[in-house]
Formats: structure tokens, C-alpha cells, sequence
């Protein structure tokens, strides 16, 4: 059978790590060897396909690079049902979000277990291979309300999952190679690189920053307090898929380059990409994002206020709660907090209510609704919520002016 000399690899290319240790002690490395895409590209006419989606092409991408560490491929049902109830994996670490691939009936059906299936992205590429070890039927209410705490279809996150396949392929998978990221190759730092940039740099505290969003002064100001406790900051904003409302992220990318030049010290920033998809599941998602940082070899990380919320589906500050559900030991990297930062007009800075004694009416916040609606009509946010030149290249883009 194709791949019958790849069951026996246990440990797939285990190289030296830097750094801290991957969530579940060993970084995964489940990009084939040039042997193994030899033996996939030779069977590749062969095989039964499978056409992934974006999103299930970049959970492909996060788990062949060891982003999603331990991961080694689409869960499992007793990992899925597990991460669903539990918020861990069968083997009891924490895991929030499911990573699962969901095809129709249809599709399954022909498919059998211990087959090898060829996963082509959504423009027919062969780009992987599953090894088919399980497909389940799964309950997606279930899956809603655990994972996003409600079923209404508005939410972008249930919307996807209501949208998928009844039946769940699962197996390890293979990416046949890694290749350049098409618009931000210099930004692919991938975890055993940025592991390696880590030690280069002498940092032993890291924090990281998820964002989908350009950077307003709120994100400048907790990224800079946090810059006063630790070595170096690893900004690594999501660039898989977002609602089609977000900013999108070849705008972002130029943002984020803009602030870095001007407003922060070029030698303890690292910006990278991180090509996950978002999944708007607020507090779930928190512990997600906060272990695929660790997985980068980040010590800490950032979670603000209403971290990966949408809508009023959250508490402004659940995301934070949920971290006491685990022991900081099992969790291995240490939230860093913060309160819903603003600009406090008395004090001219910005600050939180731990910091400034203010009336809410000498605070400055804006929505994110507020201003795209602002930025549309090409009026530029106040400096006291976004740099200036942050603001004037979101205008450029909203009005089509980008390059
Ligand atoms: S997210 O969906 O990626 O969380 P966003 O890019 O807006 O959205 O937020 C990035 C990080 O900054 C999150 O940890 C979020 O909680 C935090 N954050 C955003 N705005 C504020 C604010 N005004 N005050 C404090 N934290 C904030």
C-alpha cells in the first residue's frame, strides 16, 4: 500500500528544538521528506481526492509545521469528542478548538478506512495526504454551544460549522512541501525558526500578540507594557481566513510595517504570520491562540479585552476567566492580561482604570464598526485611537488607492 514504509515513522523528523518545550514535548514536523512526496506525487493518480477549503488548508499548513503541536493530523473522534466536552485531548492536555475535516456524505462514502487520501486546496493542487484512520458523524449543535457558547447562524464562527459536512475525515497527515507564502515569504517565520531567532536574539521571555486587526493604540499600549516585563515581542497577526468585514491582511501586513519602523525598537519586535483561521470562538479561542504561541516558543501571551469575540457572544473579559480552568504547568505559557485600554483625556495617555482615575466621558475608544465607518467616508480616526500614518494607509485602501 502507498506509504506502507511511512506507518513505521513514529517520530517524524525530530530535529533539536530551541526554547521552550512544544505544547505535548515534542514539536511535530509533518512535512514529507523528498522521498516521501516522491512515493505521494508517483501514487498521486491513483489515490481518491479530497478537496480542502481554505481554512482546512491552512489547519493542514499549522499542523504539517507544528503550529498546532501535538496535533500529527485531523482529530480523532475521542479526541474531538474530548476537545468538545472537555476542552482536552483524549490524553488529557488542554486542547479548546476542534481541528477536524469535514467532508458531505457523499464524499465519504467511498472512502475507507486505512486508506491513504490525496488532499488537493481549493484550486485542485495536490498539496497533502491523509491516512485515513477514522470517519465519524459528529453533532454540530453539540460542537456550537460548546466551542462558541450559541447556535445562531450569525455567528461567523457556527455559520462555517453549519456549513460543513455531516462526516468528519481524521488521520495523520503529510503537507507535501512547504512552500513561500505568496504575498509575505519574508513574514513566514515558521516554529522552529522563530525558536531559533528567539535564542539568536538572547531572549528568554517572549510574548506574543494575536491580532486581526491593524494596530490602534490600544494594541500598542499593552504590546509596550508588556515590553517592559519581557526580552522581546513576537507580533504575529492572522492572516488565514477572517469574516469579509475585517481588514484584510496584505492591508494589515502594511500597517503593521509601519508601526514597527516608526514607533517601536526594531531590535526587540519580530513580526511574523501566523496562517491559522480564525474562528471568532472568544474565550476558546484564547487558550488556542496561546498554545500555538507557545508552540512558536513564545513565554507569554497577550489577551485583552473581548480577545477573539464577535458580536455580544462574550464577556469582555471570559477570554481571561477561562485560563484559571487550567494549571499555569499544563498550560505552559503565562497569560499576560489586560484591562480595556483607552486614551484618558485627563491624563493625556493612554491607560486603563487600573492606571487613570478618568470619567468615562474623558475616554477615548472608538469601535471597530465606528471606524471603518469613519475610514469609509475617508476621515482619519483621532490620533489619541490610531497613528496618523496607520490611518491614512487604512484611507488608501478603503478608497482603492492602494498599490
Ligand atoms: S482578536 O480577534 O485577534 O483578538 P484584535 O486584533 O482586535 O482581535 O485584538 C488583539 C488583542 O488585543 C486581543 O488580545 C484583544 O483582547 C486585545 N485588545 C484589542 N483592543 C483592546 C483594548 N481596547 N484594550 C485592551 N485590549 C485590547
Amino acid at each position: 500500500m502507498v506509504g506502507s514504509n511511512l506507518t513505521s515513522r513514529k517520530n517524524p523528523m525530530t530535529t533539536p528544538i530551541d526554547g521552550i518545550a512544544p505544547h505535548g514535548g515534542q514539536l511535530i514536523n509533518r512535512i514529507a521528506t523528498t522521498a516521501e512526496k516522491e512515493e505521494f506525487l508517483q501514487q498521486a493518480d491513483r489515490l481518491p481526492r479530497v478537496q480542502l477549503d481554505e481554512r482546512a488548508t491552512s489547519d493542514l499548513v499549522m499542523i504539517a509545521i507544528g503550529g498546532f503541536s501535538p496535533l500529527k493530523g485531523f482529530m480523532e473522534q475521542s479526541d474531538y469528542e474530548k476537545v468538545v466536552e472537555d476542552m482536552r485531548l483524549s490524553n488529557g492536555l488542554p486542547w479548546s478548538i476542534p481541528i477536524t475535516l469535514s467532508v458531505s456524505e457523499e464524499v465519504a462514502e467511498p472512502l475507507k478506512e486505512g486508506s491513504w487520501i490525496r488532499l488537493d486546496d481549493e484550486n485542485g493542487r495536490f498539496i497533502g495526504v491523509l491516512e485515513l484512520t477514522q470517519k465519524y458523524r459528529y453533532n454540530k449543535a453539540h460542537e456550537a454551544i460548546n466551542v462558541y457558547k450559541t447556535d445562531d447562524l450569525k455567528h461567523p464562527g457556527v455559520k462555517v460549522l453549519y456549513e460543513g459536512g455531516a462526516i468528519n475525515l481524521a488521520g495523520p497527515v503529510w503537507l507535501l512541501e512547504r512552500e513561500s507564502h505568496p504575498y509575505f515569504p519574508d513574514y513566514q517565520i515558521d516554529p522552529i525558526k522563530s525558536r531559533q531567532l528567539f535564542k539568536e536574539k538572547n531572549w528568554a521571555t517572549i510574548v506574543g500578540f494575536q491580532t486581526r486587526n491593524p494596530i490602534h493604540r490600544a494594541h500598542e499600549y499593552i504590546q509596550k507594557c508588556a515590553l517592559e516585563i519581557v526580552d522581546g515581542l513576537f507580533l504575529h497577526p492572522l492572516v488565514g481566513v477572517t469574516k469579509s468585514d475585517d481588514v484584510p491582511a496584505d492591508v494589515r501586513m502594511r500597517c503593521y510595517e509601519i508601526m514597527l519602523d516608526k514607533y517601536f525598537p526594531h531590535d526587540r519586535v519580530i513580526l511574523a504570520i501566523n496562517p491559522s483561521a480564525m474562528r471568532y470562538a472568544g474565550p476558546r479561542e484564547a487558550i488556542f491562540h496561546a498554545l500555538i504561541r507557545k508552540n512558536y516558543g513564545c513565554t507569554h501571551f497577550i489577551v485583552g479585552r473581548d480577545h477573539a469575540g464577535v458580536g455580544d457572544y462574550y464577556g469582555t473579559y471570559d477570554a481571561q476567566y477561562i485560563f484559571d480552568e487550567f494549571s499555569p504547568a499544563e498550560l505552559g505559557i503565562t497569560p499576560m492580561k489586560f484591562e480595556h485600554a483607552f486614551y484618558c483625556k485627563r491624563s493625556q495617555q493612554m491607560a486603563t482604570t487600573k492606571t487613570s482615575p478618568s470619567l468615562p466621558e474623558e475616554r477615548i475608544h472608538l469601535s471597530g464598526t465606528k471606524v471603518r465607518e469613519m475610514l469609509r467616508r475617508g476621515e482619519l480616526p483621532p490620533p489619541e485611537f490610531s497613528r496618523p500614518e496607520v490611518a491614512a494607509e487604512l484611507i488608501r485602501a478603503m478608497l482603492g488607492q492602494a498599490d
